[in-house]
């Protein structure tokens, strides 16, 4: 590395020098050379007469201040530095810029020939010499200047306040955006696109027009998002009372983003994933991610916008509660018990993951490199469940207060996620002091729970200890408040009244000691304890059920996560029993009572399909890792796929009753419909591996209304490695080798395909005419499924897979090191492997250290990496 990048700590925080009340920003755009001019209203607040601005990849053309050259500065490493200024100034900055060259899609870039911008997180800076921080919030105007026929529309933050033509073909914008905001939130976008337009009426009369900028030709792929985002805006008025602040709500969907989506004010800019979608291209899961993400996007509205963070250690505040918000929505509008179950599963498995790796960090970080580097499951999904904890101590009725009471004090302002906290604990009165250890702890806790009986006093006692084991970022420990919800059974079913000292008590117990214990009084018999229900906070549980017990909260649990729950601790016990039995040479063996509690399940009339689904799911290879000090990687591999195989021969009948009694003649994509689709696809994955496996499969790809069926058939061919794989995947790449989009999803099997040869094939797939390393979604299809989704292959002993992953991450280095960055995650988890891998992925890390253009987010993973 040239020099080694500086670490920017959260307790240096200071409050800006200066504060820029207004920026007028013009766009002369052109593909190699853009010029932009920046003309700020700027105040010194401290006692400096000196202006350290941020800037990077610039080319500075001019400073003035009121309106004179200015002589008095320096251009310095990251930025600028304008010296001897009055107190308060207009300041006049012209720099180029060459979005065509702009590969790391941060700043100003062209997608598909298409000018937009990605600012968030310090990408402003590549734009103009700027104070590109979340604390200074200015109002913009913004004039975008371009050719007309190939950019015929010009958009910008806010409202359209004039237009007009120029000499030469070229046309011009001017928006101007009434609510002050921090530069991450500035967004353009010049282009050609179709446009679905609607509008919406808010609670107070306000009109919106609604439009949804799509690639030409694809006008027919945007009806799912403008029916999320009408359902998104109905929603927070609804459940959280707020309302949009706008007259027009613009979404543009464009294929070359490194994220899901962002939240510029009144100009989302999405990942054409998280856009398009209509029968023939879109799976269920693409529906359901383009209901949370529109949700997501436009929920940062209030929570992120109009109360934006104050600096970059508190991204949580916008995101853990942006996505509990998501979250919320996805639940009232669907199934509450499916969203709870997906999102648990990511955190026990990658989030947990990241906790136990050399990133890990608490959900509001302490100390940061690269802020791209945390944009992490830990900060969004952990974050999310930190509120999730906040809203079960507090209640919808406290918490709804609470919110309230935040927006009244925060409104229009940059704030912390104390603030956040703070405002809770004033609207409800309840004592959150020990609860904001949350915020500052990593890692994940453990908790240890043991019960007691006694039948002479009628009492049953659990005691919970806690403990949380050192993380690399953070050494020492304290017990955390854990909210933790319990329910007791009777052997018939019916639920013990929860009584101690005298006195009813909620179901939600408050662990805030190492260890502590909690005696329950009028007992009658000796009860079955449902523990951690609705995952009430984000811990490991440790309590030893003996299978009839599991099997009892299985089928008698009045809560349907407690239930999946159950099930899922009765697979860890075997799961964790038969890899031991294979690591001795044994076989993989499951008794059959677990198998006949699972029939039971699949012949319920009850349950809805959607939940039986998951029920039968087997927790994942990644999570099952998670378990373990030492990961075995074939073992798990192995057990997980021969249990998967004893299911489905024992329960083959079942499982072939229900495929064709699920049979849907029409497409559609209720909730009910897609529940139905769910359990029948899932039905076919366990069927794909019994002797009519391959014939079940090939029929239904053949038939297939919907991508849902369709894709599901090749996972199931993909996975089972059946005969029909290689047609059916062949005749799909013929249908769509045209569509990237559609096209990624064929990747992902290709990525995940678990035959010998799929290294091999992979990197043939990498000259397929519709993959692009330049892509980030292409990238992360075929090569983050191969890192991530492939583990037998990936971690083949011969070192080829972690060869190949430091030969792609050293190209994306160089060409967008934020997707380089999130790639590079399963390789610093070496420790958890033997020995002879540990070396081989030590040495691809070593090899990335000492490149000389290491970009600040490679390196400051691999040095933590390395060091640990
Ligand atoms: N704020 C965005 C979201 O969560 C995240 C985001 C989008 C982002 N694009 C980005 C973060 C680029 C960092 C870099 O909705
Ligand atoms: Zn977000």
């Amino acid at each position: 590395m040239a020099h080694t990048p500086q670490a920017k700590y959260r307790k240096d925080y200071r409050s800006p020098s200066h504060t820029i009340s207004e920026i007028d920003l013009t766009f002369d755009l052109h593909e190699t050379q853009t010029q932009v001019t920046a003309v700020s209203n700027v105040k010194q607040l401290g006692t400096s007469d000196q202006l350290v601005l941020d800037g990077e990849g610039l080319e500075l053309k001019s400073i003035l201040v009121d309106g004179t050259a200015w002589e008095n500065y320096q251009t310095v490493e990251g930025g600028l530095e304008i010296r001897a200024l009055p107190k308060s100034f207009e300041l006049t900055i012209v720099t180029v810029i060459n979005p065509q060259e702009n590969t790391a899609l941060e700043g100003l870039y062209m997608s598909d020939g298409a000018f937009c911008t990605q600012c968030e997180a310090e990408g402003f800076r590549r734009i103009t010499y700027y104070l590109d921080r979340p604390d200074v919030l200015a109002k913009y105007t913004t004039t975008v200047i371009a050719e007309k026929a190939t950019f015929p529309y010009l958009l910008g933050n806010g409202n359209k306040i004039s237009q007009g033509e120029m000499d030469g073909g070229r046309h011009w914008v001017k928006w101007e955006d009434p609510h002050p905001k921090p530069a991450y939130l500035f967004a353009l976008v010049a282009g050609d696109f179709d446009v679905l337009t609607d509008k919406y009426q808010t609670r107070s009369g306000r009109e919106v027009d609604l439009e949804i900028f799509v690639d030409k030709g694809n006008l027919d792929r945007a009806n799912h998002a403008m029916v999320s985002l009408i359902n998104s805006m109905k929603w927070d008025e609804e459940r959280f009372g707020l309302e949009y602040d706008l007259d027009i709500y613009m979404i543009v969907a464009v294929d070359f983003f490194n994220m899901g989506a962002m939240e510029n004010k009144g100009l989302n800019v999405f990942n054409s994933k998280f856009v398009l979608a209509n029968d023939k291209t879109a799976t269920d899961t693409d529906y359901l991610g383009i209901e949370a993400v529109i949700g997501h996007e436009y929920f940062h509205n209030w929570t992120g916008n109009r109360v934006t963070c104050r600096d970059w250690f508190q991204l949580s505040l916008k995101e853990g509660l942006t996505v509990f918000r998501d979250q919320e929505f996805s639940s009232d509008l669907g199934s509450r018990a499916v969203n709870r179950i997906n999102n648990v599963r990511i955190i026990r498995g990658p989030q947990f993951a990241e906790d136990a790796s050399p990133m890990s960090h608490p959900i509001r970080p302490e100390k940061v490199i690269e802020m791209n580097n945390f944009y992490t499951l830990t900060v969004y999904e952990k974050g999310s469940e930190v509120i999730r904890m906040m809203h079960t101590l507090l209640g919808e009725e406290k918490f709804q207060k609470g919110i309230k009471l935040y927006f009244e004090r925060h409104d229009g302002t940059a704030a912390t996620c104390e603030d956040f906290v703070a405002a809770m604990e004033d609207a409800s009165g309840v004592d959150l002091k020990q609860f904001r250890l949350w915020y500052s702890q990593s890692g994940t806790p453990e908790l240890d729970v043991t019960s007691h009986f006694d039948e002479a006093n009628q009492s049953f006692s659990l005691t919970i200890k806690q403990q949380t084991p050192a993380t690399l970022d953070q050494e020492e420990k304290q017990a955390l408040h854990i909210p933790f919800d319990v329910e007791l059974y009777r052997k018939d079913g019916s639920v013990i009244e929860l009584r101690c000292n005298g006195k009813n008590v909620s179901n939600v117990l408050d662990v805030t000691e190492s260890e502590q214990t909690f005696v329950f009084e009028a007992v009658d018999e000796k009860p079955i304890p449902s523990l951690l229900r609705e995952f009430s906070a984000p811990v490991k549980m440790q309590y030893a059920y003996q299978d009839d017990e599991l099997v009892f909260l299985m089928t008698n649990a009045s809560n349907d996560f407690a239930r999946w729950d159950a099930g899922q601790m009765l697979f860890a016990k075997y799961i964790r029993s038969n890899v031991e039995q294979v690591q001795q040479g044994g076989a993989v063996a499951l008794p059959e009572n677990v198998v006949d509690s699972l029939r039971g399940i699949l012949l319920s009339k009850t349950l809805e399909p959607a939940f039986i689904a998951e029920m039968i799911t087997l927790p994942s290879h990644n999570e099952v890792s998670g378990w373990y000090d030492v990961v075995d990687v074939d073992a798990i591999a192995l057990v997980l796929k021969e249990l998967k195989s004893i299911l489905s021969t024992e329960l083959e009948d079942e499982l072939l009753a229900i495929y064709h009694n699920l049979k849907q003649e029409k497409y559609s994509i209720d909730h009910a419909s897609i529940g139905k689709r769910s359990l029948r696809n899932k039905c076919l994955g366990y069927l794909a591996l019994t002797e009519q496996g391959n014939a079940l499969v090939e029929a239904q790809y053949q038939v297939a209304n919907n991508m849902t069926d369709t894709i599901d058939a090749m996972a199931a061919a993909n996975q089972a490695q059946l005969a029909c794989r290689e047609q059916l995947l062949q005749d799909y790449s013929d249908k769509w080798a045209h569509d990237g989009l559609v096209m990624d999803k064929w990747f992902t099997l290709q990525g995940s395909n678990p035959a010998e040869n799929a290294l091999d094939v992979i990197k043939q797939t990498m000259s397929h005419s519709a993959f692009s390393m330049k892509n980030p979604n292409r990238t992360r299809s075929l090569i983050g499924s191969f890192l991530n989704m492939n583990p037998v292959r990936f971690h083949n002993k011969d070192g080829s897979g972690y060869r190949f992953a430091g030969d792609v991450l050293k190209e994306l280095n160089t060409s967008n090191p934020q997707v380089a960055s999130r790639l590079l995650d399963p390789l610093l988890k070496y420790r958890k492997y033997d020995e002879a891998r540990q070396a081989l992925i030590r040495k691809e890390l070593e090899s990335l250290k000492e490149l000389d253009n290491l970009a600040k987010d490679l390196f400051e993973k691999v040095s933590k990496a390395l060091e640990s």
